[in-house]
């Protein structure tokens, strides 16, 4: 499996875990661990969860699970509320840093390798939310700043206030409508994280092969609850 320098500095593997499925209704947290482990073991050394994956349990699972100096990149993300059925953006810069700590302490990480702003919240200027990331990058509390659901314009005016290192949007090989994205972080070797790789199930692991094809840059992130679909996934 090849890998990509994310940000300069963090070296990995281009199949990523996506955390999210590891929790929730009905989900026991000792099967989430052992799947969590089962990646590592399988070579996996990229990690995406988010502060709002069950309000919180995704994260304190990654961080129960994963030893705070094992050599595994943790992405989260802040941003987005959830509220069951409704998701809502939520950029304002205090409660991006609220929520940035709580990352940190239930990662239990001394800093969150990769934080990545979940949703762009129209109500506040990107600007604003971008400038708390850099805040808390400046402060030691996140090494290294990435977007989720951008567009290109939305890129560049956030590279104009830190590195943008990585970018999570929705792609994979039938929805596709994020092509000029994909092209633009080709160009400036920006990671560019497919969520949904596998359409939410719908697509097989050749999906992955082709994402993986696609371009360098691109790191998928196939969540899985199940131990013989990531042992799939991992055959590639
Ligand atoms: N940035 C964002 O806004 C955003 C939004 C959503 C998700 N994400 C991130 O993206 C990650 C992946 O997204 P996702 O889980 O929604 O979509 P996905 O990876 O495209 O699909 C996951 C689905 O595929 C099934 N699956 C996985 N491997 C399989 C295999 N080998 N054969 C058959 N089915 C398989 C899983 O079911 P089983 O559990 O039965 O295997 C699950 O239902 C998440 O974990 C999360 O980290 C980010």
């Amino acid at each position: 499996m090849d890998t990509i320098t994310i940000g300069g500095d963090l070296t990995v593997h281009r199949l990523g875990f996506g955390a999210m499925r590891l929790t929730g209704p009905g989900r026991d947290r000792a099967d989430g661990q052992k799947i969590l482990r089962r990646a590592l073991e399988l070579g996996i050394d990229f990690v995406d969860t988010a502060d709002s994956y069950d309000l919180g349990d995704n994260e304190t699972l990654i961080g129960d699970t994963v030893g705070a100096h094992e050599p595994v990149v943790i992405a989260t993300k802040g941003g987005h509320v959830n509220l069951g059925r409704r998701w809502i953006p939520l950029g304002r810069p205090e409660y991006l840093r609220q929520q940035a700590l709580l990352s940190r302490k239930r990662l239990r990480r001394d800093r969150i390798d990769l934080y990545q702003l979940h949703r762009v919240d129209p109500a506040v200027p990107l600007s604003d939310q971008v400038g708390a990331l850099k805040q808390l990058q400046d402060d030691g509390v996140v090494r290294h700043v990435g977007l989720s659901q951008v567009t290109v314009e939305q890129i560049e005016e956030a590279r104009r206030i830190t590195p943008i290192v990585s970018v999570q949007n929705r792609y994979n090989l039938h929805e596709r409508q994020d092509d000029e994205v994909v092209d633009h972080c080709t160009r400036h070797g920006i990671a560019y994280i497919p969520w949904a790789p596998l359409a939410k199930g719908v697509h097989s692991r050749e999906a992955l092969s082709w994402l993986l094809a696609r371009s360098p840059v691109i790191v998928p992130i196939p969540g899985t609850s199940r131990l013989d679909h990531l042992e799939e996934n991992c055959t590639l």
